[in-house]
């Protein structure tokens, strides 16, 4: 048994999850009027995100269902005791990470959330999954939130904030990642720079396309024993 499996922690993702597939923006009348290349170059500002986001306050905007197990299972198979996210809107992926960590043992994960309404939700499901002790919530723009009192030791990086600063987020922990962290960036194709990074040899990480959504990234250097 697992956290993550166990009820009634699995129906409350059930329900969260529901929730998100019945309300994407692709489909709401209330961005009808925004064309598909018009939403392209917005997931890429670096300079209109706050706006961006400030749109999409009301939707949920969560990882996929298989999307959060796979956080589950590298939090859990590397050991994972601290855990930092960008973008953690109503706290879904949190769910999985801090899952995770209460089945490792314990730990933190700091997540980073620009939207109050969010902040209050992610709070809210985080209080009824019974997981709010493991997660510090982060309240403002992550470029500065994440800038400061990081762990020494990062286990694991969730990147799924606005995906034209996925560069300037991963500079801001890549020093404190352990060697064998991963590195999960959901829809990274938007963030050509950052896939640079992670897939230019010269750098210290390999990476590589997973399922679809994800740019799956591992930290290189020597591997200190896990346990
Ligand atoms: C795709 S959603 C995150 C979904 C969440 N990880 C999940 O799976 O449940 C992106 C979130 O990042 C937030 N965000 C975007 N840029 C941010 C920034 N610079 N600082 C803090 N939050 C940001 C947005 O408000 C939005 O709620």
């Amino acid at each position: 048994m697992t956290t993550l499996t166990s009820y009634p922690f699995a129906l409350l993702l059930d329900r969260l999850f529901d929730a998100a597939e019945a309300s994407s923006p692709a489909t709401s009348p209330a961005f009808a009027h925004v064309s598909s290349e018009e939403r392209a170059r917005l997931m890429r500002s670096k300079t209109e995100y706050r706006d961006f986001y400030g749109q999409l306050k009301d939707f949920p905007l969560a990882v996929s269902r298989e999307t959060g197990q796979l956080l589950y299972m590298l939090a859990r198979s590397t050991g994972a005791r601290t855990i930092v996210e960008f973008g953690t809107s109503f706290g879904i992926s949190t769910l999985h990470l801090a899952a995770a960590l209460r089945d490792n043992g314990g730990g933190r994960v700091i997540t980073s959330e620009f939207e109050p309404s969010k902040v209050a939700r992610a709070r809210e499901n985080l209080t009824a999954g019974g997981l709010i002790d493991l997660v510090e919530i982060r309240e403002g723009d992550a470029l500065q939130t994440l800038s400061v009192d990081l762990p020494d030791r990062i286990d694991l990086l969730l990147l799924d904030g606005a995906k034209a600063l996925y560069p300037e987020i991963l500079s801001l922990v890549e020093s404190r990642l352990r060697p064998g962290a991963f590195i999960v960036a959901d829809n990274a194709d938007y963030s050509p720079d950052y896939l640079a990074i992670v897939r230019a040899p010269s750098k210290g990480y390999m990476s590589t396309p997973f399922g679809g959504d994800v740019e799956l990234s591992m930290r290189l250097g020597e591997c200190p024993p896990m346990f």
